[in-house]
């Protein structure tokens, strides 16, 4: 069993750290406060090629492995997990299931300024009424011939506004429960679409999360994926790569709040010595490094099936179960080691131990994950 890394992915985990430190940490606590949109960062983002990693060139992509996806996403979700979620989102789940699913149209038009970066998409599964019930659909898209007629809403989209693609899961056919479901990719802009409200968020308030409202939309039916029918396996499937993405989200957010505490406990000195000398520190410091280590095993065992084209469905939320609990317990943790300081915004540790709480409920709450991982194990 190999443990290192390739030459090539060490280089894109240490240019995704360099970009986070020089581009991200600058401006991140003003605009978690001012829930302001990363819209610069995200352009850099694209332009060196992160927004379309795992895409082939031949569509305008990086064509890497998810192992290398996994350490960027790590890299930039230490810092800023806002930003980090925008990229995990485009990856994941919009460039992935267009250039697994989509056809030589749909990916010419679609996907290749998607994966360089020139625009962003967004992923529109859940509804007032049918978040984890995946599906319960109310959304419509009634088939009119040669168009989709589209109509109802969705609700905690994210890239809501600032996308430029939206790919809407939506009901066809009630009568054939989920497998009259399909997935069709709606533009901006499209008369009778419209986004809502900004949601005024605990963490990644730096994303832009709103509802969707589509009133009579005529979506050509070339912009279906896949065959009629196909939409709830197509989100399904495009999911479980999503989980690996925010599994290593919160991989990064444990980490980044895990190196901060790790060093202000060397420079912070109480009764006489630095507070990582006493026990009641280092043993909290052993055991946020050995979670996060089980973490980024389990990422990188996912990450790894992925890559060998092998069912990812229980490592993948295997992976997003525990590291979504690791970044929530260990940021807990680091703002208790900073004490005072842990709770004021300079110091950052607060606004990851707010960014954890998303990783336990987006892209499938822990609850989900843990329907997944026992349907796996008792099949
Ligand atoms: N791959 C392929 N097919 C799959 C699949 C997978 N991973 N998972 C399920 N399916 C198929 C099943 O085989 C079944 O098909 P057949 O009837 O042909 O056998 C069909 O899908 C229905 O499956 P289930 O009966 O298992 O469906 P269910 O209603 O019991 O629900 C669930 C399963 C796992 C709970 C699912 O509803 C689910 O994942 N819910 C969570 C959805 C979710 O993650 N929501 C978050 C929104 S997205 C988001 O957060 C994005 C963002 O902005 C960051």
């Amino acid at each position: 069993m190999d443990f290192n890394l390739s030459e090539e992915q060490i280089m894109i985990r240490d240019a995704a750290r360099d970009f986070a430190r020089t581009e991200l940490l600058p401006g991140v606590i003003e605009r978690d406060e001012k829930q302001q949109f990363p819209a610069e960062q995200i352009k850099k983002m694209g332009e060196l090629g992160f927004l379309g990693m795992m895409v082939d060139p031949l569509y305008g992509g990086s064509g890497l492995d998810t192992v290398s996806y996994v350490l960027a996403m790590e890299e930039f979700s230490k810092i800023d997990a806002s930003a980090s979620v925008v990229m995990s989102v485009n990856n994941s789940l919009v460039c992935w299931g267009l250039e697994t699913y989509g056809t030589e149209e749909q990916k010419q038009k679609y996907l290749v300024p998607l994966a360089k970066g020139e625009i962003i998409g967004a992923f529109c599964l859940s509804e007032p009424e049918a978040g984890s019930d995946a599906t319960s659909q109310r959304t419509t898209a009634i088939d009119k011939g040669d168009y989709y007629l589209l109509n109802g809403t969705k609700n905690w989209i994210t890239n809501g506004n600032n996308a430029s693609v939206y790919i809407v899961i939506a009901q066809t056919d009630v009568a054939k429960g989920h497998k009259g479901i399909n997935a069709i990719i709606v533009e901006k802009g499209m008369p009778g679409f419209a986004v809502g409200n900004k949601e005024n968020k605990l963490g990644i308030r730096g994303s832009d999360t709103h509802s969707l409202m589509f009133t009579d939309v005529k979506v050509p039916k070339e912009n279906r994926i896949g065959e009629d029918g196909f939409g709830f396996k197509f989100a399904m499937k495009t999911l479980a790569g999503g989980r690996i993405g925010i599994a290593a989200q919160a991989l990064g957010i444990a980490s980044g709040a895990y190196e901060l505490a790790l060093k202000y406990s060397q420079e912070r000195r109480t009764f006489g010595k630095e507070i990582s000398q006493h026990q009641a520190i280092a043993f909290k410091l052993a055991d946020m490094a050995t979670s996060i280590e089980a973490s980024r095993l389990l990422c990188m065992k996912a990450a790894w099936e992925k890559d060998q084209h092998l069912n990812y469905d229980l490592s993948g939320a295997m992976a997003k179960l525990y590291a979504a609990d690791t970044a929530m317990n260990v940021t807990v943790e680091a703002v208790q080691i900073h004490g005072g300081y842990g709770f004021v915004k300079e110091y950052h540790v607060e606004r990851l131990m707010r960014d954890a709480k998303i990783t336990q409920i987006y892209e499938g709450t822990s609850e989900i994950q843990k329907i997944v991982i026992s349907r796996s194990i008792l099949s």
